[in-house]
Parts: C-alpha cells; structure tokens; sequence
C-alpha cells in the first residue's frame, strides 16, 4: 500500500485549495457551497462572506441559473456546458472581465448543483485592446497609398498618360478591379474594428422598408442577373415605418442578398419577407443554398469565419460580423435556420423595432436636451 495515498476527502481539499483557477460550486438552490482561494482573488470576497449565501445576490455575473439547467436537462441530458465570457463585479465594484466555464453536477439524471471556474481575462483583454488599436492603424495607413495608386491607375486607364493598347486597357482593367476590391476589404475591416469595440453611431430616421430594399435592390438585381438569379420581395403595403439607421440596415441587407447569391445555385430563387409582429417587424432573406451546416452555425456571425465550401467563393468572413453588429446596435436580433429537408437553403431573419411614437420622439427628447 502506497503510504502516500490521499483520503478522497483530503484529495478534494487539496485540489479546491490550489486549484489554478477561480473555483464556485453550489447547490440546486444556488447557495454557494465551495469557494477556493483563486475565486477569493479574483472577486475580492473571503470565503466565510460567501458560503451559504446565493450566488446571484454574491456574483450577479455568474452563470448559475439551474432553473435554465434543469429544464435543459431533461432534454438534452449532459450537453449542457457554458463556456462565456463575461465580468464579475469585485468586492470593491470595479468590473472584472473573466471567462467561465459551467456546468451540472449530475447523479442519476438529477441535477444536485453545478460548478463554475473561472479565471480573470483582463490583460488579455487589454492586449486585444491594443492589437485592435494597431491592427486598425495599419489599416488605415494602407487607405493612403491605395487612393493615391487607384487614382493614377484610374487616369492611365482613362488614357490620360497616352494612348493604350487593347492588352493593356485589359491588364489595367483588372488591376482597377482588384484595387478596388482591396479597397473594400480595408474599410469593412476597419468597420469591424470600430464597431467590435462599440464605436457604431447610427443616424435613424422613420423608414419605410418598401421602399428602403427597392432602392438596394437596383445594386444587387444586377449580381443576382449574373446568376439568372430571381429576388422576390414579400413586403406588406401597409407595414408599419422603423426607425433605423438606413445606409446601415440597407448594407445588413445587402450582406445578407449577396451572400444569398454568392453561396446558391445558378437559376435559384431569393425570398426577401418583413412582416410586423408585434414590438418589431421581422425580415427574412431566404434562399436555395448549401444552408449552414451544424457545425459552423455557432460561428457563422463570428467575424473572419467561413465555412470550409466558401474556399472556392470570395469573401472575407466579415459580412455576417457586420450584420450581428447593426442589428444588435438597432437593439434587434438575428439568427439563422436551414430549410427543412427536403428543401436545402438557409433562412437568415433579423427583427428590427418599430417605430413607435415613443421611441421617435424619444430620441427627438434626448438631442433637444442635448442643445
Ligand atoms: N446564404 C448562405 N448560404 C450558405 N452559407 C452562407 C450563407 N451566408 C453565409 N454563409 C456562410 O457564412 C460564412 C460567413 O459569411 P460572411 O460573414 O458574409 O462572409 P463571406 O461571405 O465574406 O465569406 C460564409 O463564408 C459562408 O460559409
Ligand atoms: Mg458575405
């Protein structure tokens, strides 16, 4: 017999004690019943303050709603892991970002519990900060010279340096081409950067989404013609205005259309619907695609993120990131299914509020008062 062995008790002591990372466990009622001393660190709170008390009065940032768990227990059995990132607030109120993992403590199939670890994120989070302030920088220094080289490009296509040959007009033609789509790239990269860290600034005004698609449609039939591509539009007469930003729910749009037309067949259909549904309207853009396989749609909004068929498209995984970020800035939601089979194609839908009195002259109250 080995003479070091440890009691099981002694065991479990020994590893909430030195365990890495900030450790929680409660119980079904969720009363804090361990707490270790890396989760004393990092909230500030000693561990005779929090034993016994409920976890949500203690650590309103923590995921301990077992209600939730429950429910999903019964369903999906043991899948239910939460892996988040989200802040705590110390003892002495300051905001602390973490990242937590969650999850039952099961027996039998009853829940009795669940435990949390989690760890403090916040250099991590400045050094995100800092990378995005460079990365975004040397964005924008690119803008610089690429204006100044599409420019001349443009005038020596434009013949202005003298005359071209019919090889030459070809090549430059498709350098013009290619600029411009580096071009793109840098100003939907440098909107990421800016709206990721919450720098989006919407300009609303009551709009009427008739007439706000019709208008975008112009751009877009002719991309979808390319493809002998139809795009019906499915719009009540009488729907109800919103009040958006309208550049930036007509680019929510127009990400989702040309991701429509990029990703489906040749001779396919496009269904573009809004209806109203209570608080909001709520548009779909429809379509006969691949659809998104399970395994890409956590990530499909996820900026830079493409799933393995894109190879063969072009594109640069931002679209959808941009799309999530006007939404949510828009306080509405947007979301993903695929078609029933045995119909293939994806169905995005995204709601937008609508333009209630109250939240028009809301915003009119709030920028007199500004004055
Ligand atoms: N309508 C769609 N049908 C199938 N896949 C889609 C569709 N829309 C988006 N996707 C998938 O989501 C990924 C991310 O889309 P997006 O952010 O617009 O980037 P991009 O179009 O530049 O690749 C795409 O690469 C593609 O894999
Ligand atoms: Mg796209």
């Amino acid at each position: 017999m080995n003479q070091h062995k440890l009691e099981k008790d002694e065991l479990f002591d020994l590893i909430v004690l030195n365990f890495p990372v900030g450790l929680i466990i409660i119980d079904r009622e969720e009363v804090i019943l361990e707490f270790n001393p890396a989760a004393e660190r990092i909230t500030g709170y000693k561990k005779e303050e929090v034993m016994g008390r409920n976890c949500h009065e203690v650590l309103p940032g923590i995921p301990c709603h077992l209600k939730d768990a429950q429910k999903k227990l019964a369903t999906e059995k043991d899948k239910i892991f939460i892996h988040i990132e989200g802040t705590i607030t110390h003892k002495n109120g300051h905001e602390i970002p973490v990242r937590y993992t969650a999850a039952p403590l099961v027996k039998d199939s009853e829940l009795k519990g669940a435990i949390a670890i989690f760890r403090e994120v916040t250099k991590e989070k400045q050094l995100e900060q800092h990378r995005r302030v460079l990365i975004s920088m040397f964005a924008h220094d690119l803008k610089g010279p690429l204006a100044i080289a599409g420019g001349l490009l443009l005038r020596l296509r434009q013949g202005k340096a003298g005359p071209l040959t019919d090889k030459q007009v070809q090549y430059l033609d498709t350098i013009v081409k290619e600029i411009g789509k580096v071009d793109r790239y840098i100003k939907s990269f440098l909107d990421i950067v800016r709206m990721e860290a919450g720098q989006i600034s919407l300009s609303k005004e009551l709009c009427d989404m008739n007439s706000l698609i019709s208008e975008l449609l112009k751009d877009v039939e002719i991309k979808a013609k390319q493809k002998k591509m139809v795009i019906r539009m499915d719009i009540p007469e009488d729907l109800p205005l919103v009040y958006v930003d309208k550049d930036k729910i007509q680019r929510v749009i127009y990400n989702l259309l040309d991701n429509s037309i990029k990703y489906s067949p040749e001779g396919s259909e496009i269904t573009i619907t809004c209806k109203d549904i209570g608080d909001s309207i709520l548009c779909r853009v429809e379509d006969s695609g691949p659809g998104i396989a399970d395994e890409d749609l956590p990530y499909i909004f996820d900026p830079f993120y493409r799933a393995n068929y894109s190879d063969s498209v072009e594109g640069t995984g931002i679209g959808l990131a941009i799309v999530k970020t006007i939404i949510e800035a828009h306080d509405g939601k947007v979301w993903v299914k695929n078609k029933r089979p045995p119909e293939h194609g994806a169905i995005f839908s995204f709601t937008i509020p609508k333009a209630g009195q109250d939240n028009f002259f809301k915003k009119e109250l709030i920028s007199a008062k500004k004055l």
